[in-house]
C-alpha cells in the first residue's frame, strides 16, 4: 500500500515552531517532500534538519506571508525544486494582543490581518496558480476555533481573521472544485505550541480553564492536528472540499 502523501510536493507555512513543525514530520512520515517556508529562517532550518533526520525530504525558505514577493519566491522554489505543487499547508499566523474591542488599536488590527487573513490569501493566490499549471492540488488552511465562534478571550482581531479564512476557504473551494483543487480549513481547539504559551502567560486564562473549554478536557498535541492536515491533503479526502474541520476535542459540539 502506498503511504498517505507519496511524492506530493507541499508547501507548509510557519514551519519553525509548533504546529507548523509538527505537520513538517507528520506529512514527510507520510511521504510528502517538503518546502518549508518561516518568517524566522533558523528555526524552519531546523525543522527541515528534523525531517531530514527521520528520513525525509524537506527544503527551507525565509518567507514573511504578509509579503507578496516572499508568498511568490517560496511558491517558486517549490516548483523549481520538486517540479511541480501537490498541496500546501497554511498554516503561519500569530494571536497578537489581548485587548477588548473599545481599547482595541489600528496597529494590532492591522497586524493580526495582514499575517492571518492576508498571509493565508496571498499563498492561496500563489498556490493555485502554480496548481493549475501543474495539474491540480489540495490546500489546507489553518484557521481555528476562533473561526467558528467568538472565542470570548479579547481576541477580536484574531477571530475576524480566522472567520474570514473560513470564509476564503470556502469561496475558494467552490470557484476551483471542477479544475482539480480542493480547498478545507482545519479549526484546532487549543493546541500545546509556542503560542499557547504565550497565552498562559497573559494570565488572561489558566491552563485548567484552557482544558476545561474542550469537552475532552485537554489541550491537543499537535501531532494530533497534522494528521487531520495529512488526510485533507492526501487523495483519500477526494471528495472533501470547502470543509472547515474542527479539530477541538468536542469544542464546537456544546
Ligand atoms: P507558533 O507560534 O508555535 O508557530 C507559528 C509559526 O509561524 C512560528 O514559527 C512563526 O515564526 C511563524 N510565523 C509568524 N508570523 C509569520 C509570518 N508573517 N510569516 C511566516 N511565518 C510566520 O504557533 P502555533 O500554535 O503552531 O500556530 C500555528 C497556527 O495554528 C496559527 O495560524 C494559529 O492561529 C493556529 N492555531 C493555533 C492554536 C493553538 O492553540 N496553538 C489553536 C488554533 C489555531
Amino acid at each position: 500500500m502506498t503511504a498517505l502523501l507519496e511524492d506530493k510536493a507541499i508547501v507548509i507555512t510557519g514551519a519553525g515552531s509548533g504546529i507548523g513543525r509538527s505537520a513538517a514530520l507528520v506529512l514527510a512520515g507520510h511521504g510528502a517532500k517538503l518546502l518549508l517556508a518561516d518568517v524566522d529562517h533558523g528555526t524552519c532550518a531546523e525543522t527541515a534538519e528534523l525531517v531530514a533526520a527521520q528520513g525525509g525530504v524537506a527544503k527551507a525558505v525565509k518567507a514573511d506571508v504578509s509579503l507578496e514577493d516572499d508568498v511568490r519566491s517560496m511558491v517558486e522554489a517549490a516548483v523549481v525544486t520538486y517540479g511541480r505543487l501537490d498541496g500546501a499547508f497554511n498554516n503561519a499566523g500569530i494571536d497578537g494582543a489581548f485587548e477588548s474591542v473599545a481599547d482595541s488599536t489600528r496597529e494590532n488590527w492591522n497586524r493580526v490581518m495582514a499575517v492571518n487573513l492576508d498571509g493565508v490569501w496571498l499563498c492561496l493566490r500563489s498556490e493555485i496558480r502554480a496548481m493549475l499549471a501543474t495539474g491540480g492540488g489540495a490546500v489546507v488552511n489553518n484557521s481555528s476555533i476562533g473561526g467558528l465562534v467568538g472565542m470570548g478571550l479579547g481576541l477580536s482581531a484574531y477571530v475576524a481573521a480566522k472567520h474570514g479564512v473560513v470564509g476564503l476557504t470556502r469561496a475558494a473551494a467552490l470557484e476551483y472544485a471542477t479544475r482539480g483543487i480542493r480547498v478545507n480549513a482545519v479549526c484546532p481547539g487549543t493546541v500545546r505550541t509556542g503560542m499557547y504559551e504565550q497565552v498562559v502567560a497573559t494570565g488572561v486564562v489558566t491552563e485548567e480553564e484552557i482544558a476545561a473549554m474542550q469537552p475532552i478536557n485537554r489541550s491537543a498535541r499537535p501531532e494530533e492536528i497534522a494528521e487531520s492536515v495529512a488526510w485533507l491533503l492526501s487523495d483519500r479526502a477526494s471528495f472533501v472540499t470547502g470543509q472547515a474541520l474542527a479539530v477541538d476535542g468536542g469544542l464546537v459540539a456544546q
